[in-house]
């Protein structure tokens, strides 16, 4: 009996849950949105437009921009907010590992004297379908969008910079690299975690090598899978606030994604480092032991 044991199976069962959300936070509408990985915020997509068309009433915009009553015409902000709502896009865009959702900012899309930034929520309106080798794509989220309202507008009215796509492809292969490293990390630890409950009944060493053995394949990939979505939440946001700026485009970290993927790798270290005291020390206790027991 190695009572010692139940901690890294506990430390793995922990590590397990937190991988499994990390994966499928936001699979569907209204789980764990919050947990998202970048947040692009294209409520004010479109504002250079709406401030050409308030000297000249020409332009893509015209034949909405016509269309729309005077006094909102006057309120550049809430003038943007009909201007996207008939573009058909939505003021945010989140993206997940498998999937992306979207929606609108409630009660309003920034902060104002009366609203404040904290009370601002995500009405979420859905979620892309789930794909296992999801790649979150703004150009063509955007594109569909646009075709779909049937206005005769088109990305490239809107100055949608091409930097911006450019950017999140070069992204493209790590995102679906950490998707593999979270099914292969998923699958490492339940293994260290089933491996983990015989160990505490049958004290031999070798059962806690092969716990060892396992803890650190199973940190390496979780790790592996944490260091590269890490990479590209920092990265991507930062290439979509340098080059939508100009456009009224932001990107939103995902700090609890962040959060709980590093979470589940400390986890696994604590495993790993238990399993290498227990090879080093538990030996020795033994050993002082089993003479007193005999002699
Ligand atoms: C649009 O005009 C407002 C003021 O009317 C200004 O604050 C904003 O920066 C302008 N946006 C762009 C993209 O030119
Ligand atoms: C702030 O935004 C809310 C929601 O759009 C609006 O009802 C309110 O009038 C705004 N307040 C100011 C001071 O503009
Ligand atoms: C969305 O972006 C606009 C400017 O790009 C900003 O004023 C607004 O506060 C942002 N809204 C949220 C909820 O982050
Ligand atoms: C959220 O959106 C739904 C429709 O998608 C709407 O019925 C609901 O009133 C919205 N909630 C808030 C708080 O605006
Ligand atoms: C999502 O899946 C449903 C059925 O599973 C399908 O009808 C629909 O076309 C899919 N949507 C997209 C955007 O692929």
């Amino acid at each position: 009996m190695r009572p010692t044991a139940l901690i890294p199976a506990l430390c793995c069962a922990g590590a397990l849950i937190l991988s499994f959300l990390c994966l499928f936070a936001g699979h569907k509408k209204g789980f764990m949105e919050d947990y998202h990985m970048l947040t692009l915020n294209t409520s004010r997509l479109g504002e250079n437009l709406v401030n050409s068309s308030l000297t000249d009433s020409g332009g893509p915009l015209s034949s909405i921009w016509n269309s729309i009553p005077t006094d909102i015409q006057n309120d550049v902000g809430e003038a943007i907010g009909v201007v996207t709502e008939r573009l058909g896009i939505e003021d945010f865009y989140s993206a997940h590992i498998l999937d992306y959702c979207y929606g609108q900012y409630v009660p309003a899309e920034a902060a104002n004297a009366t609203v404040s930034a904290s009370d601002i929520h995500k009405n979420l309106t859905g979620c892309s379908n789930r794909t296992a080798m999801f790649w979150f794509n703004p150009n063509e989220i955007l594109e569909n969008a646009l075709n779909q309202s049937g206005v005769d507008v088109t990305l490239d009215d809107l100055e949608w910079p091409a930097d911006i796509q450019r950017g999140l492809d070069a992204l493209r292969v790590i995102w679906k690299v950490a998707f593999v490293l979270y099914c292969i990390a998923i699958t490492l630890i339940g293994i260290a975690l089933i491996a983990a409950l015989p160990a505490i009944f049958a004290s031999g060493r070798l059962a806690a090598c092969l716990n060892l053995m396992i803890a650190i394949l199973a940190f390496i990939a979780i790790g592996l899978a944490s260091a590269l979505t890490t990479a590209v939440i920092v990265k991507g946001a930062d290439v979509v606030n340098q080059y939508g700026d100009d456009v009224g485009v932001q990107a939103h970290k995902g700090g609890k994604f962040l959060a709980i993927t590093w979470a589940a790798t400390g986890l696994m270290l604590v495993v790993l480092v238990l399993w290498s005291v227990e090879i080093c020390f538990g030996h020795r206790r033994r050993k002082t032991y089993v003479p007193a027991k005999h002699g």
